[in-house]
C-alpha cells in the first residue's frame, strides 16, 4: 500500500498498520469514534487499556492536552521526534475511549518519516498501540503486521525499526503548587521502560533548570498496561536466570515447574510446551541497542523454526556493566514474554 491509499484509508475512517521508529502501530484518527473501536476489536484489546496519540509537533500535542508544563516543553524539545511518549492530562475534548476513561493521555512524535507525513496529511493526530494481538510480540516489520491480522490490515511500508522496543512511558505530574514553593514542581514515573532512559530524563530536566522527583511506583489504576505477562512469542518463552549445565538440565527443571504454572495471568493465556524435546536457544547482540532491534524479530523467527520451547540465558552483562538501563528495559520485554523464569532451579 501506499502513503496516498493509507491517507485515504485513514480519512474514511479505518485503520493501518503505520510504521515508526520503534515498533509498528495500528493507526486510526483520534476523531472518529469508529476507528478508534477497530482499533480495539482488531487487536483483541480490552478497553481498560489506553491508546498512545501520535502527533507531528509540540503544537499539535498541544491540542490533545488540557496542561503542557514546562517539564513536557523541555522533555519533547529534547527527546522529540523519539521514542518517549508523555503522559499529561487530557484534553475534555480527546475521546475517553482512546484513554479507558482516564484523566491523562499518552502522547508521543514518532521518529519515522512516513509516520510524520501520514499524520501531516490525515491532519489530525492518529491513536496507535502496537500492531499485534492483546499480549503478544510487538512488530518490527511490515510482514509481521500482515501475518499478524491475516492481511486484513493494510500496511504502509517503512521498513525494519530502528529502535526496536517500544517507547519509553513517562508520567508528568504537575505538583500542587500551593502546597509547595511558588515555582511549578514535577512528579514523574517511568511507567515503561525504553530507549530513552531515566537518567537521560532525569539529565534533560536538570539542565532546564526543572524541580522534580521520581516516583519509583504509581497505582495500578494509572498504569493500567502494566501487566506481568506480554510480547509473548508463539512459542513458549524460559528466561534462565542462571547457565544451565546442558539441554538435559534445562529439560528437568523446566519440567519441575510446569506443573505450577497457571493457565492464564490477568487475562493473557501463558503458553506451556507440551513437551520439550526440540529446544531452541534465543541468542542477543552484546551491544544493548542491536539487542533491542533485533529482540522482537528473533523471537518470530525462532517461533517458525517450530521449538517446543525457546531459551534464552542471562548474560552477566545484563545486571553489571555498562548500558545498564537499557539492558533493564529489554529484561523487562523477555521476563514478560516469558511463560516461566527459572533461577535457583539451575543452581
Ligand atoms: O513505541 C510505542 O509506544 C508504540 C508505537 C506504535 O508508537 N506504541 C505502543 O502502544 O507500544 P501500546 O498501546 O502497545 O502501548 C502503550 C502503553 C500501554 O502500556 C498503555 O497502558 C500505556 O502506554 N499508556 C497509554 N496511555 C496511557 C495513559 N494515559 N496513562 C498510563 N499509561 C498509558
Ligand atoms: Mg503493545
Amino acid at each position: 500500500m501506499n502513503m496516498s491509499d493509507a491517507v485515504n484509508i485513514l480519512k474514511s475512517g479505518h485503520v493501518v498498520g503505520m510504521p515508526t521508529e520503534t515498533v509498528y502501530g495500528l493507526a486510526g484518527r483520534i476523531d472518529s469514534e469508529s476507528a478508534i473501536q477497530e482499533i480495539f476489536v482488531t487487536k483483541q484489546r480490552p478497553f481498560f487499556d489506553p491508546l498512545i496519540v501520535h502527533i507531528r509537533d509540540v503544537a499539535e500535542a498541544q491540542s490533545v492536552v488540557r496542561q503542557w508544563p514546562a517539564a513536557a516543553q523541555a522533555l519533547a524539545q529534547q527527546f522529540w521526534p523519539g521514542p518517549l511518549t508523555l503522559v499529561l492530562p487530557k484534553s475534555e475534548k480527546l475521546s475517553g475511549l482512546i484513554t479507558s476513561g482516564l484523566d491523562t493521555v499518552g502522547v508521543r512524535c514518532p521518529d519515522h518519516p512516513l509516520a510524520l507525513e501520514l499524520i501531516a496529511r490525515v491532519g489530525v493526530p492518529l491513536a496507535a498501540p502496537s500492531a499485534n494481538l492483546f499480549g503478544r510480540t510487538s512488530p518490527t516489520q511490515a510482514t509481521h503486521v500482515e501475518i499478524e491480522f491475516k492481511s486484513l490490515v493494510p500496511v504502509l511500508n517503512g521498513g525494519a525499526c530502528r529502535v526496536g522496543i517500544e517507547s519509553t512511558v513517562l508520567l508528568v505530574r504537575t505538583m500542587d503548587i500551593s502546597t509547595t514553593s511558588k515555582r511549578e514542581k514535577f512528579e514523574i514515573a517511568i511507567l515503561r521502560e525504553g530507549e530513552i532512559v531515566k537518567s537521560k530524563i532525569e539529565n534533560c530536566l536538570t539542565q532546564a533548570g526543572i524541580e522534580f522527583q521520581v516516583l519509583s511506583e504509581v497505582s495500578r489504576r494509572e498504569s493500567p498496561g502494566h501487566l506481568k505477562h506480554h510480547y509473548m512469542p508463539n512459542v513458549p518463552l524460559i528466561y534462565c536466570r542462571q547457565i544451565p549445565r546442558c539441554e538435559e538440565h534445562l529439560r528437568s527443571a523446566t519440567e519441575g515447574r510446569l506443573k505450577t504454572l497457571p493457565d492464564e495471568v490477568e487475562g493473557i493465556r501463558i503458553r506451556k510446551p507440551t513437551q520439550l524435546s526440540k529446544l531452541k536457544e534465543l541468542v542477543l547482540s552484546s551491544y544493548p541497542r542491536m539487542a533491542a532491534r533485533e529482540l522482537y524479530q528473533k523471537l518470530r523467527e525462532l517461533s517458525s523454526e517450530g521449538p517446543d520451547a525457546i531459551y534464552f540465558v542471562e548474560p552477566q552483562y545484563f545486571r553489571q556493566g555498562p548500558h545498564q538501563e537499557l539492558w533493564q528495559a529489554i529484561i523487562d520485554r523477555l521476563t514478560k514474554a516469558a511463560s516461566l523464569l527459572l533461577d535457583e532451579e539451575l543452581a
